[in-house]
Parts: C-alpha cells; structure tokens; sequence
C-alpha cells in the first residue's frame, strides 16, 4: 500500500499528507517505508475514510486520491462501494476551492457507477469532471494488477469549482 502517497510525500516536503485504510498490513508497510526512507510529513489513520472525515472536522484538503478502492468485486458486495453520492457530496465539503479527487478503478461498473453518481452530485455543487489519460498515474500495486490481467482502467479528476 501507499505507492502514490510515497511518491506525494517524496516530492512535497511541505505538505502533510495522510493515509486512510483500515487495512493494517498496508499501513504497517507504509509506516516502515516512511522510516526508511526518512519521510516525515505523512500521518495514518488506520480505520474507513468515512470514520476519518466524522472525526476531524476541521480539516479541509488539496487533493484526495481514491485509487482502485474496490476490493470486493462481485454484485453482492456493490454496497460496500465508497464512491457514492451521498460520501462524494461530503468529501466535497471539506475540500478546498479548486481542490480535487483524483479517482481510479478498472473495475467497469463501478467506474459506470461513479460517472452516474457524480452527475447527480453535479446537480448541486460546482464541480467539474475530467477523464485523464491513466498513463499520468502512479503505478500502485493494483494498477499494476489491473495491466497485468489486461484490465482496462479508468482515472477521473473532479475538481472543486
Ligand atoms: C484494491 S486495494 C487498492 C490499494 C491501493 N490504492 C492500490 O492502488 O494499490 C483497495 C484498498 O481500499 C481500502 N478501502 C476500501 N474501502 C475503504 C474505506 N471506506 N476507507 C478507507 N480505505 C478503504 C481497502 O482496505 C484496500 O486496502
């Protein structure tokens, strides 16, 4: 876990960048990296994006990356999804002006999924949604997975208007 916030964290030195999941293996092999590479602007929150954004409230970001975030694939589990309305209105309000998400995924009906909800958010707040070329993405461990299995991916950025 954390190849594109390694990569944040290397080249903005003055930023603070944070890791959310609740996968504690990830952020075990994120703290290490971090320590042995000297990178001392990163802080972790070891539990679910939604329980972060209830617990600190008073803090507002440039940029969110929700790369690849579907680990549960199948039908049964599409409620589990993160990137919905109703999480993207409130990810909305505690970003900055101009700020943006940056999202991911190889997963096609969640990306047709995303596209759908995000033209709902649009009806009330001023954003705009832009498809970027994914060649312009770090290359994490599960983009990597998603080019060896020949996946197609897609990689939105929203912006705050
Ligand atoms: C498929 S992995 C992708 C990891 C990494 N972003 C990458 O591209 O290699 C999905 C990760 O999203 C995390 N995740 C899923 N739902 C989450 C949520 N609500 N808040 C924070 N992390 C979440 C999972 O724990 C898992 O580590």
């Amino acid at each position: 876990m954390g190849q594109n916030l390694l990569e944040i964290a290397t080249h903005n030195k003055d930023s603070l960048v944070i890791g959310v999941d609740p996968f504690l293996n990830g952020i075990a092999s994120l703290i290490e990296n971090c320590v042995n590479n000297k990178i001392n602007n990163v802080l972790v929150y070891p539990k679910p994006i939604q329980e972060f954004l209830e617990q600190f409230k008073n803090i507002y970001f440039e940029k969110v990356f929700i790369l690849f975030p579907d680990p549960w694939p199948k039908k049964k589990h599409q409620k589990r999804r993160v990137f919905k309305d109703k999480f993207i209105q409130i990810l909305l309000e505690r970003i900055k002006k101009n700020g943006e998400i940056y999202f991911a995924t190889d997963n096609q009906d969640y990306y047709e999924q995303a596209l759908h909800d995000l033209e709902i958010v649009k009806k009330t707040s001023h954003i705009s949604i832009q498809k970027v070329d994914s060649n312009e993405l770090v290359l994490t461990k599960y983009f990597q997975r998603a080019k060896k299995l020949g996946n197609n991916v897609n990689f939105l950025v929203i912006v705050k208007l």
